[in-house]
C-alpha cells in the first residue's frame, strides 16, 4: 500500500503543462494589496509572502500542503491568492483585509483535512498558510512546550526527545500532521488511554481573533478557550500557538505488530480484543487494523494487525497479556523495546534503523485519493455480525479500518471538560479508510459511493441518535453547508454527531465572539443570531 510521491508528482506537471487551469481574473486584487499592505508590519513586506494564480508555482505551492489526491484536480476551486504569514501582522492583516473585500478565509497549518477545507471553498477566498509559523520551544524544567501552529508533530516529538528520553506528548501517529488542525479538532494517539488527547494536555493558546487582536487564554477567556480545544479552530479565529504540558514516558517503551487471519482464528481473537481493550491497564494501547488481502491460495481473507504500545519493558508488557489477552498468543520475542521518539518511526511503518531525523520531513510519504469516516462501537460486535463485516469487506476489497480502543484516561474525563464529546462508554472508535490511485470522475464517485455503502452497512453496530462522529476524521456526508454554515439547524446535523451537547456551546461562544460569521467553512459552527 505504499505509492510513491512521483504519483502525485506526474499529477502535478500534468496540470502544470495544459492550458485547462483558467487564472480567473480578479479586479480587487490591487487594492486587496495594498489593504495587505496598510495593515501589516512593513519590517516583512507582505508582499514576499503573498503568491498568486500568475506564479508559476502557484499549484505546487498550493498542494504541497494538500495530502489528498481529491483535492488536486483542475475542477478543485483555486484561492485568489495564498498568503503563507511570516508574522503575526501578516495574519491580522489577512483577517481584516477578507473581511473588508467580502473574502472566505481559509486556515491551513498541516493540510491534513480529510476534506481539504484548509484549502477548498466553493465561495472566493485565500489561503492564509501557517507553516512558516512553526517555532517550538521546549521548557524542560516546567514540563511544557509553546508550539506554533504551523509546527508538525513530527516537528513537535522530535524537539521533545532532543532535550529530554523521558518526556513525551499524547497525540497522532502520522508525522506530517500539523498542529493547528490537529490540536483544534482533539488529536488522540497511542498514548490516549493513558493521557488523553492532545487538547486534554493544553494550558494556554494565542489566537488572533476575528477584529485582529492577539489573545492568550487569560485575555480570550475561559469560554473560547474551551471551544478551541476541540470544537474546531478555524470556527473562532486563527490559532498562532499552543502551550502544551509535557507528560512523563519510560526511557524504555515496548510495541509490537501481530497478524492474524481469519484462518488463524482473528474474528474470536477480535471479539476478545473488545472485550478487554478497553479495559486492560492504561498504559496499553492495542489497535486493530482489520485489511482484506490474499491468502497461500490466492482467495481473499481478511488479516487482523494488532499493533500494540505499551509505557513499560516487553517482559511486563508479555506478562501482562498472557493474563488478560492470551488468546492473541503473543511471544516475549514479538515484543521489541525502544525508546518512546523510535516508537513513533515504528507506529508510522518506518524500516527498522529508520533515522529520528525523517520526523522533520515535511513531505507526504504517499500521495493517494481517499475518502474516510468514523463510528464509535459501545458494545462488542459479536462473532457472527463480525462475519458479514468480513464478507462485505471481501466485496469492496479496498476499504480497511482502524479500531482504536478507548477506557482509561479517556472515561475519567467528563463529556463536557472540552467540545469533544465521545468518552466513557465507548468501547473503541472506527475509522474507515478507502484510497485509490485512478484519476478521475468516475473512480472517485465509485469509491466514494463504496465507502457510504459500508458506512450505511455498519449502522446496526454502532453508536445511534446520534450517531457520533471524529471531528478530526472530517466528513462533510454527515451535513455541511456549501456557502459556510449560515443555518443554526443545518449546523446541529452535524454538530451532535461530532460534539452532542456541547455543540449548544459552541454555538454560544460563537455567538459571543464572531457574531457576524466570518469565520465559517461548510462545517463550521454557526452563531445563534442566523436563523433565531
Ligand atoms: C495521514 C493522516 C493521519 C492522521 N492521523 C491522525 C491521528 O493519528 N490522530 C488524529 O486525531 N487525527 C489524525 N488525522 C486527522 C488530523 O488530525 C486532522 O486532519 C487535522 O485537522 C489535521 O490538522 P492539519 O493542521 O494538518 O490540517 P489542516 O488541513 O491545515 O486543518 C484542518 C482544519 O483545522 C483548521 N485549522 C488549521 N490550522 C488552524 C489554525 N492555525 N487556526 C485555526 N484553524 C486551523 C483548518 O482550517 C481546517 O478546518 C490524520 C490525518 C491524516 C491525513
Ligand atoms: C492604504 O493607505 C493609504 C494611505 O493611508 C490610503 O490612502 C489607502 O486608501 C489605503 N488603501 C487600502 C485599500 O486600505
Ligand atoms: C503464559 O504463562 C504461563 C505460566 O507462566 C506459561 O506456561 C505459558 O507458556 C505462557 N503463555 C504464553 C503465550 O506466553
Ligand atoms: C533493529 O536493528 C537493530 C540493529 O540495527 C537490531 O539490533 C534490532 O534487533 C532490530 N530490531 C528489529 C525489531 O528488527
Ligand atoms: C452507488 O450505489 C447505489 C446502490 O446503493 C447504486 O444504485 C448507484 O448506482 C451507485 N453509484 C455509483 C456512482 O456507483
Ligand atoms: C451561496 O452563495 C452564492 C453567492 O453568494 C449564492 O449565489 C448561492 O445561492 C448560495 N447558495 C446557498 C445554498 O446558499
Amino acid at each position: 500500500m505504499r505509492i510513491p510521491d512521483t504519483v502525485g508528482i506526474l499529477l502535478l506537471l500534468s496540470f502544470l503543462f495544459s492550458d485547462s487551469w483558467p487564472v480567473t481574473p480578479w479586479s480587487g486584487k490591487d487594492t486587496f494589496l495594498q489593504c495587505l499592505r496598510n495593515h501589516s508590519n512593513p519590517s516583512y513586506s507582505i508582499l514576499a509572502a503573498v503568491c498568486d494564480p500568475e506564479n508559476p508555482s502557484f499549484l505546487s505551492i498550493l498542494w504541497s500542503y494538500s495530502r489528498n489526491l481529491r483535492f488536486q484536480t483542475t475542477a478543485t476551486p483555486k484561492p485568489l491568492l495564498i498568503i503563507a504569514a511570516h508574522q503575526e501582522s501578516h495574519i491580522q492583516a489577512s483577517i481584516i483585509c477578507c473581511k473588508n473585500h467580502g473574502l472566505q478565509i481559509r486556515i491551513r497549518s498541516g493540510g491534513h483535512d480529510l476534506e481539504g477545507l484548509s484549502y477548498v471553498s466553493k465561495l472566493p477566498f485565500i489561503v492564509l498558510d501557517m507553516y512558516n509559523l512553526r517555532s517550538i520551544d521546549v521548557d524542560l524544567e516546567n514540563e511544557a512546550a509553546w508550539v506554533q501552529a504551523g509546527a508538525t508533530l513530527g516537528e513537535l516529538y522530535y524537539r521533545i526527545a532532543e532535550k529530554s528520553r523521558i518526556h513525551g506528548f499524547p497525540g497522532g501517529v502520522c508525522p506530517t500532521v500539523g498542529t493547528g488542525g490537529h490540536f483544534s479538532g482533539g488529536g488522540y494517539g497511542n498514548m490516549m488511554r493513558k493521557y488523553g488527547l492532545s487538547v486534554d494536555n493544553i494550558i494556554d493558546a494565542q489566537i488572533v481573533d476575528v477584529n485582529a487582536r492577539i489573545l492568550d487564554r487569560k485575555s480570550m477567556g475561559e469560554d473560547l478557550f474551551w471551544a478551541i480545544r476541540g470544537g474546531g479552530g478555524a470556527s473562532f479565529g486563527v490559532i498562532l500557538s499552543w502551550k502544551i504540558k509535557l507528560v512523563p514516558v519510560p526511557a524504555t517503551v515496548t510495541v509490537f505488530r501481530a497478524q492474524r487471519t481469519l484462518e488463524q482464528g482473528g474474528t474470536h481473537i477480535l471479539y476478545r480484543w473488545q472485550k478487554v481493550a478497553a479495559i486492560l491497564p492504561k498504559d496499553l494501547f492495542i489497535r486493530a487494523q482489520p485489511r482484506v488481502v490474499k491468502n497461500q491460495r490466492g482467495d481473499k481473507t481478511v488479516s487482523i494487525a494488532f499493533i500494540a504500545f505499551y509505557l513499560g519493558r516487553a517482559r511486563d508488557l508479555n506478562q501482562l497479556l498472557n493474563k488478560s489477552f492470551p488468546e492473541l498468543g503473543l511471544q516475549l520475542k514479538d515484543c521489541i523495546e525502544m525508546p518512546w521518539i523510535e516508537s513513533i518511526l515504528f507506529w508510522f511503518d518506518y524500516p527498522n534503523g529508520t533515522s529520528i531525523d525523517v520526523l522533520l520531513n515535511r513531505k507526504s510519504r504517499r500521495l493517494v485519493f481517499y475518502k474516510e469516516k468514523s463510528d464509535y462501537v459501545k458494545k462488542p460486535i459479536s462473532t457472527r455480525q463480525m462475519e458479514l463485516i468480513w464478507k462485505k469487506m471481501i466485496e469492496i476489497d479496498k476499504l480497511y479500518m482502524q479500531w482504536n480502543p478507548y477506557g482509561g484516561r479517556m472515561s475519567e474525563i467528563s463529556e463536557s471538560e472540552i467540545p469533544f464529546p465521545h468518552r466513557s462508554g465507548n468501547l473503541f472508535m472506527i475509522q474507515y479508510d478507502l484510497s485509490w490511485l485512478e484519476p478521475g470522475n468516475e473512480a472517485a464517485d465509485y469509491y466514494m459511493n463504496q465507502t457510504r455503502m459500508f458506512y450505511k452497512f455498519m449502522r446496526p453496530y454502532v453508536s445511534k441518535s446520534p450517531r457520533e462522529a471524529f471531528l478530526n476524521y472530517r466528513d462533510l456526508d454527515i451535513g455541511s453547508s456549501v456557502n459556510g454554515t449560515e443555518s443554526y439547524k443545518e449546523a446541529s446535523l452535524y454538530g451532535e454527531k461530532y460534539f452532542k451537547g456541547n455543540f449548544y456551546r459552541l454555538v454560544k461562544v460563537k455567538t459571543e465572539v464572531d457574531p457576524h460569521n466570518f469565520f465559517r467553512y461548510e462545517q463550521s459552527i454557526p452563531p445563534y443570531s442566523l436563523d433565531h
